[in-house]
């Protein structure tokens, strides 16, 4: 059966008190907008309808970021639900099989709930995701029947005793293309927003002899995000369903609260995870590996058997091959360090590429910055960096070479060479002693307090 996707995302989202627009608000790393379309990608839709409006150009960037066949319309006054939906018609005018339609806003579906969702539409000619709210505050109320749907009550126009019933409405729906743009067209503004409600869709179907009903699914899944304090409950939320993810997937997570995923976070069975580790987007740990706590990854990738941190902070562009050893205090960006590298302690490897097999002693840093220009180190397999190497970019170490402790490297080393850059040693026999002599002569002479 086929699908097709309208994902709402026009409104300002006033209550988020926010100038970035409400869907742009990130959960795990990534925008919430991306969140839904994730959700959305599993049912592998013919095509995925955005409806921009509020902040168009910034949402349009994003959903194309996510998926660069997202088609975006953009909805230049924010009439309602149902007048969003409406925007995308002309997009999905051919669409074969059904269309579901997310809020951009409702980031916690899961795939297997759309699934559910679509399975029911066998049964009825609009469904509707539902759930049961502990606390159903300002939700759209749903009036059902068993599985049958009455009709949706947005709270504003809900009578007391509507207000009373629990079962909420998450906003999701599925039905058919060509009778969902059918019966939008018929949704009118009488109501007490003075807005277009998708809401209206199943009395009208029903009005037509057509049957509406209820999926339900777990409330979690359904928290609308309107407002900051919600955006900080769905990150719980979102924390929460990846470590148990994660741990199901054959992951250590030794105190699993403490560490914080991004949507598309990638962790292999038998990785061993620490405390306070927090992944940013574009992270993938291959099987085995190991992260101890404390360590900040964005954007990298590290291999089989590699062990990181504590400590340690992995930046866009890191490459880590297998069994490489990064240690405390040590800063990776947009570098490649080959199998079996270990930078151990204290060091910066930025814009490099590092042999296999290579030591990088304590302190080590590339300057790859000249202030206006960054440049590439290129060290060599089998080298020895001595610990406070300054490696000044753009510069080559050889295959095999040695720097010796507290270098300044300037110029490219040949392979197997040892290179010195550092002012010769001098000893000055018996200066020390008579040096302190004379430092606490003069503290003595001193007035008390000076
Ligand atoms: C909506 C539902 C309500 C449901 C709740 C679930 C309606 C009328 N009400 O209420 O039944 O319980 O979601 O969270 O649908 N949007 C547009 N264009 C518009 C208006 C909204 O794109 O003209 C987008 C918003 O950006 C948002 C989503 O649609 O992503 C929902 O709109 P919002 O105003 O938040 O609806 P609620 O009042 O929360
Ligand atoms: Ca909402």
């Amino acid at each position: 059966m086929s699908v097709s996707l309208v994902i709402l995302a026009a409104g300002m989202g006033t209550r988020m008190n926010s100038d970035l627009p409400k869907v742009l608000h990130q959960i795990g790393g990534s925008p919430m907008l991306h969140h839904a379309m994730q959700a959305g990608r599993a049912l592998d839709p013919d095509r995925t309808v955005v409806v921009a409006g509020y902040g168009a150009k910034a949402v349009t960037k994003a959903a194309l970021a996510f998926d660069e066949d997202a088609l975006v319309v953009v909805q230049a006054e924010q009439l309602g639900t149902a007048h969003a939906v409406a925007q995308a018609a002309p997009l999905l005018a051919d669409a074969a099989g059904d269309v579901i339609v997310l809020y951009g806003d409702t980031p916690l579906v899961r795939a297997e709930t759309l699934e559910a969702m679509q399975a029911a539409r066998a049964r009825h000619a609009v469904v509707v995701l539902g759930f049961h709210a502990a606390d159903p505050g300002r939700y759209g109320r749903l009036i059902t029947n068993g599985e049958s749907l009455h009709k949706i009550v947005e709270y504003k126009d809900a009578s007391a005793e509507e207000r009373a019933v629990t079962l909420c409405n998450s906003g999701v729906v599925c039905v058919d293309a060509r009778l969902l743009f059918s019966l939008v067209a018929e949704v009118g503004n009488a109501n007490a927003a003075g807005e277009y409600y998708l809401t209206d869709i199943p009395e009208l179907a029903r009005k037509r002899g057509l049957s509406a009903g209820v999926v339900i699914c777990p409330e979690a899944e359904t928290l609308g995000i309107n407002t900051r304090a919600q955006l900080a409950q769905a990150e719980a939320a979102f924390q929460a369903r990846a470590r148990a993810e994660a741990l199901d997937n054959g992951v250590t997570l030794t105190a699993p609260d403490t560490v914080f995923f991004a949507l598309d976070t990638v962790v292999g069975r038998d990785a061993i995870i620490g405390p306070n580790v927090i992944f940013g987007p574009g992270v993938t740990i291959e099987s085995g590996a190991e992260i101890k706590g404390f360590c900040h990854l964005e954007g990298c990738h590290v291999s089989r058997g590699a062990s990181v941190g504590p400590f340690a902070r992995l930046r866009p562009g890191a490459e880590l091959a297998e069994d490489v050893h990064v240690g405390n205090f040590v800063e990776i960006k947009n570098a490649i360090l080959d199998e079996g590298v270990k930078v151990g302690h204290l060091s910066y490897i930025g814009d490099a590429d590092v042999g296999e097999q290579t030591n990088i002693g304590a302190g080590t840093v590339t300057c790859n910055y000249d202030g206006v220009m960054k440049h590439r180190t290129r060290i060599g397999k089998n080298v020895f960096i001595g610990s406070d190497t300054m490696l000044v970019a753009p510069v080559t170490v050889g295959d095999g070479a040695l720097t010796a402790s507290g270098s300044v490297i300037t110029q490219d080393v040949p392979a197997e060479a040892i290179a010195v850059a550092r002012a010769r040693q001098i000893n000055k026999p018996g200066l020390a002693t008579r040096l302190f002599e004379k430092l606490r002569a003069i503290k003595a002479a001193k007035p008390k307090g000076q």
